[in-house]
């Protein structure tokens, strides 16, 4: 059996996706800066997509800027604002994903912005009354705090958030792309100034992203070059990314409930399998805690063993993909920061398991009976 429980690095393409990108991947090849015809259809295909995008987030679309994907837009949104906006600090945590962290670590060690870390409670949710310490103490700064963790699950409410930065001026940036697609976002609500999608985290392409720019946020070009992206990114577009993004994010919309009680079900369901089948198993950050985390990810803990070390490879040898922290990390010897952040005791077999819209409650039922014959065979579990 082969599984994929690794949904928060990158999903599988929608075929539904994949036929709304076929005909820019074939017939219509025009560059949609030419005036011409070939050009003309392909640039009102760009513009449609971006109408979709703009249309579902409640915003217009003169504020959705196509990239090339998450890491682009995180580190326009942030060193964008810095340098045109003038801001001289920065709030953010230990637990944001590195196109965040090393882009604000970057611009500090530059000079250019200073950096506060915001503490996390026990769970490595943001401790709301520090934040406000801090902003108070640092008003007009720039905030950057993902809405959900792509390790933990942890959700941040982002209203609160928006509110605490309007109060003392702030910039708010929220990485939204493990969310996006996966919750609903109202721009009309919503207080942040820049928010980010991903199409991959979707059932979307690779290679295509999105940033929001709220109105009056005004920012200076992030790529030099042509005039494309209404001057802000230079660079002949990825069309058929940016049809299949509105294409992806539209099918999410439209099944959102569907897809989020199915998800729900299977991370209750492996909750449940676990604490069931595996005696001192415990939940990292606040990823057991249904109301406050990610649907999609569930980062277990497992007992201490020998077998830990190899515990991603054995899972791996029995058809299962899953992943130790975020994917950028998982290929190198380098541990999790975020587990780092929360001490976890480090003998623990840390694994997280992110599910999507194609598994299934079977799937769930081979892993846990993976775990488990994996630990009595160790002797763990008699
Ligand atoms: C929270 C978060 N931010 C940013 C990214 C980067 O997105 P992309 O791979 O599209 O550059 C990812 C994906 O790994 C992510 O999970």
């Amino acid at each position: 059996m082969k599984v994929f429980f690794d949904n928060a690095a990158t999903t599988r393409l929608d075929p539904e996706v994949l036929d709304a990108m076929m005909p820019f991947l074939t017939e219509q090849f025009g560059n949609p800066s030419s005036i011409h015809a070939h050009g003309r259809a392909v640039r009102s295909a760009i513009e449609r997509a971006r109408k979709t995008v703009a249309g579902l987030l409640n915003a217009a679309p003169a504020e959705i800027f196509f990239t090339s994907g998450g890491t682009e837009a995180d580190n326009t949104a942030i060193r964008s604002s810095i340098e045109t906006l003038g801001l001289t600090h920065a709030i953010t945590s230990p637990v944001e994903h590195h196109a965040v962290l090393h882009t604000l670590e970057h611009l500090h060690k530059q000079e250019k912005v200073a950096l506060s870390m915001v503490r996390l409670d026990e769970k490595g949710s943001v401790d709301l009354a520090h934040l406000q310490e801090l902003l108070s103490s640092n008003p007009r700064s720039l905030v950057s705090l993902m809405q959900g963790n792509n390790e933990i699950g942890n959700l941040l409410d982002l209203q609160v958030v928006g509110e605490l930065c309007a109060e003392y001026d702030a910039i708010l940036h929220s990485d939204t792309v493990q969310t996006m697609g996966h919750y609903t976002h109202d721009l009309q609500e919503m207080k942040a100034h820049f928010i980010v999608g991903a199409a991959h985290k979707f059932h979307g392409p690779k290679g295509v992203g999105f940033l929001y720019v709220r109105p009056g946020t005004k920012i200076e070009p992030f790529m030099f070059g042509g005039a494309q992206e209404r001057n802000m990114r230079g660079g002949t577009e990825n069309v058929y990314g940016i049809v299949g993004l509105a294409k992806a994010l539209e099918i999410a919309y439209r099944d959102m409930d569907n897809h989020r009680r199915h998800i729900e079900e299977l991370k209750k369901y492996m909750i449940a399998q676990l604490r069931a089948n595996i005696e001192g198993v415990s939940f990292n950050g606040s990823s057991a805690d249904l109301e406050n985390s990610l649907y999609t990810v569930l980062n277990v803990s497992l007992p201490s063993s020998e077998l830990n070390d190899m515990l991603l490879f054995n899972l791996d040898i029995s058809g299962i993909s899953a992943s130790g922290g975020s994917a950028c990390s998982s290929g190198s010897n380098v541990g999790s920061h975020v587990l780092g952040a929360l001490n976890v005791s480090p003998g623990r077999g840390n694994v997280r398991f992110s599910f999507g819209k194609y598994n299934t409650k079977a799937e769930v039922d081979y892993a846990v009976s993976t775990l488990v014959g994996l630990y009595e065979k160790e002797g763990v579990l008699k």
